[in-house]
């Protein structure tokens, strides 16, 4: 009844595994889509079958050859969220996947299931807002340190952050956001790799290395293929792609993500039926989505470069060549997305001004979906997190973060143009 998520669309391109993917017609009736199974529990065949399965789940003996592992209670597993993990398993080309209820909850599942009081977490500059004050404030009271790497494509500024957080205790996690939200701000995830095994050769555990892969996606970078450990997306964004949904997975290996999906029991932070359901649904377009929104984002970025009341802009498509994060994006990522950040010539005052202009933009956090949205992100996203470490992240009060849409390009660029003129 479970799908395996080794099955045997293992040698088909992502495209097609993203349609056909981790779902057995046969196993359900024959229908081309998968039914929601809105349940909350499963009944037992027999008492016996029932002590069986409880046995296998709580680890008390292993499956035996052939036995099936029927459903128990839908917080423990249900067949929505078995075709959706396989699904993003064979779209991250990883051995298993995990879903959870949005991009935080697996972000939280995933750290306390590999950190321990005491650990410090070594992590690419800046991170996402609320991944930075789960590491700083919650995870903190439990004892967890951090400790940001300066420039995540240099290895000498990795190597020396590596260095500080093994003078503060065992590195449990490197965790490694890229292209970073808000800055675009690349880090080199073989790099990441490399130093997570020296560091874990003088230690006597592994530090394992976590890549949130929100901003790309599987389309357009493959962290696991590059040697991470488990690979984090907000399938909010991109993957669900219309914003009208939370969820989020992580991939990588069966023993690491097995780990992951037995907290995840205790925290229940699984993702329900139907929201699964929309988000195996959603992945089937999810290429084309991308591919639109992705030349619209080039176009105005080009747009914006030019512009006299732009000061600079943060766009991966646009990296300088001969630098380093440019040598880094062009080995490691397939597509430049289509979320960036831009500053504008002035501060907050002005920044509000040009965003209370815009007509077809709309503001908004979040991104992925198929409208544009945009935001000041010192006042939103990163509100809460100290201006001290904002700005040494690269966020000023001029900096707007823009996720583009599928919208018409001329709409799009001529509305930004309006609203750049109340600057
Ligand atoms: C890079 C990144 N990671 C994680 C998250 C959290 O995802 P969610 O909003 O689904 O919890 C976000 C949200 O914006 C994000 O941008």
């Amino acid at each position: 009844m479970t799908t395996d998520p080794k099955d045997n669309q293992r040698g088909f391109a992502r495209e097609t595994n993203a349609v056909g993917g981790g779902y057995d017609a046969h196993a359900h009736g024959g229908s081309v889509k998968p039914p929601v199974f809105m349940t909350s529990t499963f009944v037992y065949p027999s008492a016996q079958a029932a002590k069986d399965v409880h046995e296998v789940f709580f680890g008390t003996r292993p499956a035996r050859p052939g036995e099936a592992q029927p459903y128990i209670y839908s917080r423990l597993g249900h067949p929505n969220l078995s075709i959706l993990e396989a699904r993003l398993a064979l779209l991250d080309g990883a051995e298993a996947a995990a879903c959870c209820n949005s991009g935080m909850s697996t972000i939280s599942t995933v750290l306390q299931t590999l950190l321990q009081p005491g650990d410090v977490v070594l992590h690419s500059r800046p991170l996402y807002g609320g991944t930075d004050l789960l590491i700083n404030t919650h995870l903190h009271r439990f004892g967890v340190k951090a400790v940001a790497i300066g420039d995540a494509v240099d290895p000498a500024s990795v190597r020396h952050a590596a260095e500080e957080a093994m003078r503060l205790g065992p590195v449990g996690v490197v965790m490694i956001e890229s292209p970073a939200n808000p800055t675009s701000a690349i880090a080199d995830i073989a790099l990441a790799v490399e130093v997570a095994k020296e560091i874990s050769a003088r230690q006597d555990r592994k530090a394992v290395v976590v890549v949130d892969n929100t901003f790309l996606g599987p389309f357009q970078q493959n962290p696991i293929a590059l040697g991470a450990d488990l690979c984090i997306t907000s399938l909010t964004k991109y993957a669900g792609g219309h914003s009208d949904l939370l969820a989020g997975g992580v991939s990588g290996s069966a023993e690491l993500v097995g780990r992951v999906k037995q907290l995840r029991t205790f925290l229940g932070s699984h993702l329900d039926p139907y929201t699964c359901w929309l988000v195996t649904r959603s992945l089937e377009t999810m290429h084309i989505r991308t591919e639109r929104a992705g030349s619209n984002a080039r176009a105005i970025a080009e747009f914006l470069r030019g512009h006299p009341k732009v000061k600079s802009i943060l766009y991966v498509g646009f990296l300088e060549e001969g630098t380093k994060a440019a040598e880094v994006f062009a080995r490691q990522c397939r597509g430049a997305g289509s979320t960036f950040s831009f500053r504008i010539k002035g501060g907050e005052a002005e920044a509000f001004r040009m965003l209370d202009r815009l007509r077809v933009i709309r503001m908004a956090v979040s991104l992925g979906g198929t409208e544009t949205l945009i935001c000041h992100s010192a006042s939103t996203t990163h509100y809460a997190v100290p201006r001290e470490r904002r700005e040494a992240g690269g966020i000023d009060d001029g900096t707007l973060r823009m996720s583009v849409g599928i919208e018409h390009i001329d709409d799009l660029i001529a509305d930004l143009a309006q609203a750049l003129d109340a600057i």
